[in-house]
């Protein structure tokens, strides 16, 4: 059995836990988080919960195989997996791209140090889809890979970009749609490999609470030009009661697309590559990911291996619960 510790318990958290049920050669050995007394609320008696201040003090208690940590990327993860690497092997799912490869170089010191593996940024995206546009690009030289999320009629709903509205003054509660600009895609299709902004690819659609004498023109305006999250995209703001939200919006669907197209060998041949995630629950997908890469975390541990690594370095026999036979026969 892989013996598991969930390293904080909000969405993907609790995510972690549902995986492990369903893997048989997987077990739960503890949770620990920065608020343990509302984590034994939620769990009960049936799992022991850690205090993460105190860990020195009872790791040697709790031999897990892997700590998975469900942190956020915004503020926990930079923070929590260089510690909990000094005590066991961690997986991770720092989401930020642009501050991922000085996150990889700052975990893979201190996992050199620890003399321990730690996994990071794994997920969706960064996750699967990043080792599928490392694969398109390979088979298709001369290819770009296209990231497309928010596909359906409804969008995908961006966690990251509702926490941003939520920080308005005047906001009470909101979500997010992000939605794909299909023509975009078309183009991509078409072999064109286009020089696209991000504006050109989504669009974003806000629905939004306020709180009770809240300026609606005035935080409109706020979120249209909100830098990074919603200036460069065609965005739409639309008011709505609590009620409507929680009634109309509940759960966390999300999807996208990788696409890549090229040509092959006679430059005439056009060739295309789509790989498709579709999630009703994007923190419990995301948790299935994490998950599943707990086994190549105890294989590549039992291999004396250390250091960061990524969803790249990890051959995907390592994250399989079936044997080399087994793959063989019946996936090959
Ligand atoms: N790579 C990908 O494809 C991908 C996709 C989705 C998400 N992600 C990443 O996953 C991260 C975590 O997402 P999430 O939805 O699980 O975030 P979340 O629900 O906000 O949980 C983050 C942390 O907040 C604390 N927390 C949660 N609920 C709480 C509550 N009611 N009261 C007090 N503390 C609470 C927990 O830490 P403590 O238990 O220590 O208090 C938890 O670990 C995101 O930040 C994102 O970076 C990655």
């Amino acid at each position: 059995m892989i013996k598991i510790l969930i390293v904080g318990y909000g969405n993907v958290g609790r995510g972690v836990q549902m995986a492990i049920e369903r893997n048989a050669d997987m077990e739960l050995i503890g949770i620990a988080s920065r608020t343990p007394e509302r984590v034994k609320k939620s769990v009960g008696e049936a799992v022991k919960v850690y205090d993460i201040k105190e860990i020195a003090n009872w790791y040697k208690d709790v031999p897990a195989d892997v700590a998975i940590l469900c942190g956020g990327s915004k503020s926990d993860l930079a923070q929590q997996t260089p510690v909990i690497n000094q005590y066991y092997p961690t997986i991770d799912s720092f989401d930020n791209h642009s501050q991922l490869p000085e996150y990889f170089h700052l975990v893979d010191e201190v996992a050199q140090k620890a003399g321990k593996v730690s996994v990071i940024s794994l997920g969706w995206d960064p996750g699967i889809f990043s080792l599928e546009r490392v694969l398109a690009n390979a088979y298709l030289p001369g290819s770009r890979a296209y990231g497309f999320y928010g596909l359906g009629p409804k969008g995908g709903l961006s966690m990251g970009h509702s926490d941003a509205l939520r920080t308005i003054k005047g906001v009470k509660d909101a979500r997010q749609y992000t939605h794909a600009i299909t023509e975009a895609i078309d183009e991509v299709r078409a072999g064109k490999n286009p020089e696209f902004s991000a504006g050109d690819m989504h669009s974003r659609e806000c629905f939004v609470v306020l709180e009770d004498g809240a300026d609606a023109e005035k935080i409109t305006a706020e979120i249209k030009s909100m830098p990074g999250y919603f200036a460069p995209y065609k965005t739409t703001v639309n008011f709505v009661t609590q009620e409507e939200l929680d009634e109309k919006f509940k759960g966390f669907p999300h999807d996208g697309c990788v696409v890549a197209a090229g040509t092959t060998g006679s430059a005439n041949n056009s060739a295309l590559i789509e790989y498709h995630c579709t999630w009703g629950s994007n923190p419990e997908a995301t948790a299935q990911v994490l998950t599943a890469y707990a086994r190549a975390v105890k294989k590549l541990t039992a291999e004396g291996r250390k250091g960061a690594f990524t969803i790249l370095d990890i051959p995907a026999s390592y994250v399989s619960p079936l044997t080399r036979e087994e793959l063989l026969a019946k996936m090959m």
